[in-house]
């Protein structure tokens, strides 16, 4: 357990409502393995996010929407096994969701039965609302997800800032009072300007958590990868990078195949 956090208990949605009333900013990082899931929930994060991030971070691909919903429950159960204080968010994957509330739920159910994950988190206001509400009403919390939202990037062609003029910012807010009225016990405010952001999170009662929405938000998310820099080639603004393991990785693989070349490794106490 961090040094920060001398707090043992699991964290549940209630327990991030009262970290926003009593004004504690709330952490949250990615990950997507067992090993990476044991680490961050050790750094003492509040929550750990599934995202579907990992089908640019784990699979290469250039958007979020080629994975599946079977590759987020493999990834989703692995950091399960290693999370023990943190809650688990799962990302529902593009297309498990939009369209048909029914199928939602189904996905929704196989999501919780099949990793034992916490809760899930969809994208989108007023258009997914159905879904929100049919996945909340068999008892799953949901995590709702605005501004930029990676899987509707083909309607909008680029990653750039969100709402920016006002019927777009106007309706985001409208989206986020919608999505606390349906029962959501958090949203992910997702690049958009700093004031908007900081103008919902005071309006809702539930926690609001940023990444590249500034400072007035009730908490903060990163991609694990780019803040521990072992991604390299995604800069944003948002970002601060903590540490440069890209870097040391490559030193130590370096290292490591220089030695087998020369046969400095395995030495006399590396070997039985
Ligand atoms: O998939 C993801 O990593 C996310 C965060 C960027 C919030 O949704």
């Amino acid at each position: 357990m961090s040094i920060h956090q001398e707090d043992f208990r699991r964290v549940t949605t209630q327990r991030l409502l009262e970290m926003k009333m009593r004004k504690e900013k709330i952490s949250m990082i990615t990950a997507y393995d067992y090993t990476m899931g044991s680490i961050v929930d050790q750094g003492g994060v509040d929550i750990v996010l599934v995202g579907d991030s990992a089908s640019n971070v784990m699979c290469g691909n250039s958007t979020t929407l080629p994975i599946t919903l079977d590759q987020m429950i493999f990834l989703a159960k692995s950091v399960v096994r290693g999370v023990r204080r943190a809650l688990v968010v799962v990302d529902m994957p593009f297309g498990t969701y939009q369209g048909n509330s029914k199928e939602a739920l189904s996905s929704a159910i196989r999501i919780m039965k099949e990793t034992h994950g916490d809760c899930l988190k969809l994208e989108g206001g007023e258009e997914i609302i159905e879904s929100v509400k049919r996945v909340l009403s068999a008892g799953i919390p949901v995590m709702g997800h605005l501004g930029l939202m990676p899987q509707s990037i083909n309607k909008y062609g680029s990653y750039a800032v969100r709402a920016k003029e006002d019927n777009e910012a106007e309706k985001l807010v409208r989206d986020a009072h919608l999505l606390e009225d349906a029962g959501c016990f958090a949203i992910v405010l997702e690049k958009i300007p700093a004031k908007l952001a900081e103008r919902v999170a005071k309006e809702l009662s539930i926690p609001i958590i940023g990444i590249g929405a500034g400072g007035g938000v009730d908490g903060q998310v990163l991609v694990l990868h780019d803040m521990i820099g072992l991604t390299q080639d995604f800069s944003p603004r948002f970002l601060r990078r903590y540490a440069n393991l890209q870097g040391i990785m490559n030193e130590a693989i370096e290292h490591y195949v220089a030695d087998v070349k020369s046969g400095d490794f395995p030495n006399e106490k590396e070997q039985y």
